[in-house]
């Protein structure tokens, strides 16, 4: 299936990290398809390596930006003008038959059988199920169709500004003509809708297939917290809809992406596993080494601190602290976190 690739875009480092874990997603699902990353020129070096790691593929391509404000601004997206990038994807023409992906998605299962689907299969949008969501589509690169759809933005703009108006638009049919070409929801479950229809999301949700963090505040922009494996904060945030498809990016994120930003030198881990035997600390922390962008979010932050307790392991003294069984008052004290921390430090 060398012929075949999942598409992803990202034009900057804060998307990388949700292509990243995309593309780990659909390896731990064993897609027996290419993963295939555009980037525009201000990803950074050290993130396209990373990319590589991860992609078969990571392709160099031009910003296409609509830069129509006025219709970005009804969506109250004006960031979203570059996401007409998109439409490098059908350029890729070394395959036949691609999907795309927005970074902001991750899958839960295999999705290799929307292979089969024909262009332009694509789920319903759930703010106007009339309308295709562009964030998951089955279709086939051609320079024709390439061509016909710059053309097309510049002679008659998007109805949104960015790409799924355009799309749209363009694939004017797919609302009545071929219900093949209806992917079900499940393959483009936005995290942040469901609530429009409950009672379908507690009946059908655990089938979801792919899950879509769609809104302006995408996962990476959360705190999470590895020890408790929550994300921080306020929970009653009500763009927080489903904690547990964020948990789940963030566990991605940790176990299969975060490694590689290490080994980079990207992430870097401040201090670890800070000698147990003498010592009373161990400490975990992890920054975010590239702070180009104001949406860098504190990636990982915990500190575990277990007492030394001649008849306790290592093991069990993290797991003591893990279930939140610190003693705050004696040797887990903030006087004692601090003073382990100040020697280690010196
Ligand atoms: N995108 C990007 N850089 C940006 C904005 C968007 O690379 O600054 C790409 C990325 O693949 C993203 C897609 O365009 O997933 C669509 O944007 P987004 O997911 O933010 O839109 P939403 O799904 O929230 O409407
Ligand atoms: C949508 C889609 C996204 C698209 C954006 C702009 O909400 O989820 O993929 O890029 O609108 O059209
Ligand atoms: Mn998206």
């Amino acid at each position: 299936m060398a012929d075949q690739s999942f598409v992803t875009l990202a034009t900057n480092d804060s998307y990388v990290k949700g292509a990243l874990v995309l593309g780990s997603s659909l390896q731990q699902y064993r897609t027996t398809r290419k993963l295939t990353a555009l980037i525009t020129p201000q990803v950074s070096d050290l993130m396209r390596k990373v990319l590589e790691k991860v992609f078969d593929e990571v392709i160099l391509v031009n910003v296409l930006d609509s830069g129509d404000s006025a219709h970005l601004a009804l969506m109250k997206r004006p960031e979203l003008g570059i996401t007409l990038t998109k439409l490098h994807c059908w350029e890729l023409t070394q395959f036949s038959k691609c999907v795309f992906m927005d970074a902001d998605t991750m899958v839960l299962s295999n999705i290799d059988e929307l292979f089969e689907r024909e262009e332009l299969s694509a789920a319903p949008d759930p703010g106007w199920p009339d309308c295709f969501n562009s964030g998951v589509f089955v279709y086939r690169p051609s320079i024709e169709t390439y061509s016909q759809l710059l053309q097309f933005a510049t002679e008659k703009g998007s109805f949104d500004g960015a790409d799924q108006g355009l799309l749209n638009t363009f694939f004017s049919s797919w609302a009545t003509t071929d219900m093949s070409k209806h992917l079900p929801f499940i393959y483009n479950l936005s995290s942040t809708s469901v609530y429009s229809y409950l009672p379908a999301f507690k009946a059908f949700g655990a089938n979801t297939k792919v899950v879509h963090f769609l809104g302006s505040t995408k996962p990476w922009n959360y705190t999470y917290d590895s020890r408790t494996k929550r994300i921080k904060g306020n929970m009653d945030d009500p763009k927080i809809v489903h904690p547990e498809f964020l948990n789940m990016w963030w566990d991605t994120y940790i176990s299969d992406v975060l490694p590689l930003l290490e080994q980079h030198g990207i992430v870097k881990e401040i201090t670890t596993g800070v000698n147990m035997l003498s010592g009373l600390v161990n400490t975990l922390a992890f920054s975010c080494g590239f702070c180009r962008e104001a949406e860098v979010t504190e990636a990982v932050s915990h500190v575990s601190v277990s007492p030394l307790l001649p008849t306790e392991s290592s093991e069990e003294r993290k797991e003591r602290w893990e279930q939140g069984q610190a003693d705050y008052m004696g040797v887990d004290s903030f006087d004692n976190i601090k003073k382990k921390l100040d020697t280690y430090l010196q």
